[in-house]
């Protein structure tokens, strides 16, 4: 007789979306309609957000039928109303409207906004019943201890997204914390991994978003292509996994395929493995605490041959070298850092910065918005305060350096 696998029933769940029509928001979004192919009600959806890419989502809400359908940008607010009217989607616009969609009901929220725009809306999201699945690391970046203060007191399940933080999450054994040598993060090394710096000089926004292992949007990209992304996510774990600074470790490993690994007293070393496709991370978090079906290609160890690993250079690449003394300073450091590399990454997508500008934008950031400054941030008010200040600091130090 043959053997009938049983199939693990998703959990149903009211979901919103933030940042649908990003490359999170997509592979979200590809999950749900994998699972609803089987399914239909396995999952609704509440909302989905975007910024400016209004056709893009309003093709998204005709597919998936969210209760709202939000664009960011209020100038894109016709097109939207338009193209959804007599759907019986409702529809709104604006920076507020994204973060009240964060606030309407619903279990499971999606946080892939990109960058610190994604602080608000992912706050909102933050309160009893809910389960957050954080992909956007800048905002934890930016206010770490508000946000985690805020995740407590509201009682809040927080899944990490980001494949390294999940694949921690997978191994970290909370009974054993105290048990735990380190956290080791892995890199793929990016796409200049092997580049001199005099080859960097001349790299262009396509030469560094071309990422060797993962699709991914074009920030997240180009801080992959600088190793920032790494630093970012050592500040993302230190305040995830409440780890200090001397617990945490980046090995670079170019096949991406162990997500990350955490090390223990005894000697045991564990670590999640899977090929690098952000469905994986995202189908854990879709169907905490059960695992569930993920569309993503099979690992197939055989054909992979070899794991390597390497030690990151910090001298080819200084945004990891500036993220990491961030992380140790601590305090203001990290918002300051994270808003300076926004403003930096987005003028050398433009072509107005060259690549290795980014890590001198992000220095002279430093230097001028954090020495010798004892801030203290008590409010988010505070954090996105000095976002601004960090933000046209950075502008400035980028106009300097090209004229
Ligand atoms: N991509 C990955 O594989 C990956 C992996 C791990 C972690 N992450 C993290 O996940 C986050 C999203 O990354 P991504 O690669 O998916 O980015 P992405 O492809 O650039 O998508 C970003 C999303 O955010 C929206 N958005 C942009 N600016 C906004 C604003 N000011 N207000 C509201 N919404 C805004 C975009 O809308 P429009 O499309 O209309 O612009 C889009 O829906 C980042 O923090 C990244 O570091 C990504």
């Amino acid at each position: 007789m043959a053997e009938v696998t049983p199939r693990v029933s998703v959990p149903p769940r009211r979901i919103s979306i933030l940042g649908a029509t990003g490359s999170v928001g997509a592979s979200t979004l590809d999950l749900i309609a994998h699972h609803r192919s089987r399914d239909s009600g396995c999952f609704e959806i509440e909302a989905l957000t975007a910024q400016s890419r209004v056709a893009e989502l309003a093709g998204l809400a005709m597919r998936f039928r969210p209760r709202l359908a939000v664009i960011g940008d209020p100038s894109r607010y016709g097109e939207l109303k338009a193209a959804l009217a007599g759907t019986g989607i409702e529809t709104a616009a604006g920076a507020m409207a994204v973060e009240e969609a964060a606030l309407r009901p619903a279990d499971w929220i999606m946080a892939a906004i990109v960058g610190t725009a994604g602080l608000r809306p992912a706050m909102a999201a933050l309160r009893p019943g809910v389960t957050l699945a954080l992909a956007n690391k800048e905002c934890l970046v930016s206010a770490g201890p508000l946000f985690m203060a805020r995740v407590a007191e509201a009682g809040v399940r927080l899944l990490p997204v980001d494949s390294e933080h999940n694949a921690i999450f997978q191994v970290f054994e909370p009974a054993n914390r105290a048990a735990i040598d380190r956290l080791i993060l892995t890199a793929s090394g990016g796409p200049f991994r092997t580049w001199t710096r005099e080859q960097m000089r001349a790299a262009t926004p396509e030469q560094a978003v071309a990422h060797p292992r993962w699709s991914m949007g074009m920030k997240i990209s180009v801080d992959s292509a600088t190793l920032m992304n790494k630093g970012l996510e050592l500040i993302e774990a230190h305040y995830l996994f409440d780890m200090p600074p001397s617990q945490l470790d980046i090995v670079v490993h170019p096949q991406s395929i162990v997500h990350s690994l955490v090390s223990y007293k005894d000697g045991s070393v564990l670590a999640q493995m899977a090929s690098p496709d952000m469905r994986t991370p995202i189908a854990y978090a879709l169907g905490y605490p059960q695992r569930i079906e993920a569309p993503a290609p099979r690992l197939d160890l055989i054909a992979m041959g070899a794991l390597t690993f390497e030690k990151a250079d910090l001298a080819r690449f200084p945004c990891l070298a500036l993220a990491e003394a961030s992380l140790k300073e601590g305090g203001i450091a990290p918002t300051v850092l994270t808003a300076a590399n926004e403003i930096a990454v987005a003028a050398f997508l433009k072509r107005r910065l060259g690549f290795l500008d980014i890590s001198h934008v992000v220095e002279e950031v430093m230097t001028r918005c954090v020495s010798g400054r004892p801030l203290t941030l008590t409010t988010i008010e505070d954090v996105l305060s000095l976002d601004r200040e960090a933000r046209s600091c950075a502008e400035e130090s980028a106009k300097a350096l090209v004229s």
